[in-house]
């Protein structure tokens, strides 16, 4: 991994932007500094809605960004790994709850590629990720599906035992309810990597905004 995607990083959601003006949006962030997009897929079975597929993707291979991946779709392993990959995503995090080929489907993402992640919901122990290899761990602090949650307390104990499990090395990445309230505990309790959706694009000033989380995480 390079330098520049070491944390601490705040990497804005795109699911929360104006779907109308998506490279105004991500564009925006990144003349405020923002060096990774998080793109969120979700594939109506793994998570009940439906969003953003890889042409969403490929239209902002060329924003300057890295373009982080988040996929919420089963069997990620048959075609979505490849076909994210070729559309231009720097990283592919795949959910532990969505394969029972996890270690196949994290090599699937490196031969193509890409930095590999692995996610987990609330109710996955954090031990799972004793068993893998990734560049990223990211534990996600709503249920995944929707923007605009609450964030769950109960991720800050979660938090600490999987830096302990992790060790120094590898980015921890907190996603769901991440705001200026928040953002400050999760870095207490171990996070470097900060999804921040409606607390970015949600605000009247989304520049302002972004700058306000990166101050709080030392970004
Ligand atoms: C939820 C997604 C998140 C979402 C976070 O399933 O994985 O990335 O965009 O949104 P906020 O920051 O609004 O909680
Ligand atoms: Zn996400």
């Amino acid at each position: 991994m390079t330098d520049d995607l070491r944390g601490p990083l705040v990497a804005p959601s795109l699911l929360a932007a104006d779907a109308g003006r998506l490279a105004d949006q991500a564009a925006l962030v990144i003349d405020a500094g923002a060096r990774m997009l998080h793109i969120d897929v979700m594939d109506g079975h793994f998570v009940p809605p439906l969003a953003l597929g890889p042409q969403v993707v490929r239209g902002l291979r060329d924003s300057g960004a890295h373009l982080e991946v988040h996929l919420m779709v089963e069997r990620p392993e048959r075609t979505q790994i490849a076909d994210f990959a070729a559309a231009g995503a720097g990283t592919i995090i795949i959910h532990h709850e969505a394969t029972p080929h996890v270690d196949y489907a994290l090599q699937a993402i490196r031969a193509a590629g890409c930095l590999a992640g692995l996610a987990v919901t609330p109710s996955t122990p954090v031990e799972v990720f004793r068993e893998v290899d990734v560049d990223v761990a990211l534990l996600m602090t709503v249920n995944p599906g929707w923007g605009g949650q609450r964030f769950l307390p109960g991720s800050l104990e979660k938090l600490r035992r999987l830096r302990q499990i992790v060790g120094p090395d590898v980015e921890i990445e907190v996603d769901g309810g991440v705001d200026v309230t928040t953002a400050g505990l999760v870095a207490a309790a171990g996070a470097t990597r900060f999804v921040a959706g409606t607390a970015v694009f949600g605000a009247p000033d989304p520049q302002a905004a972004f700058l306000e989380i990166s101050a709080i995480v030392g970004d």
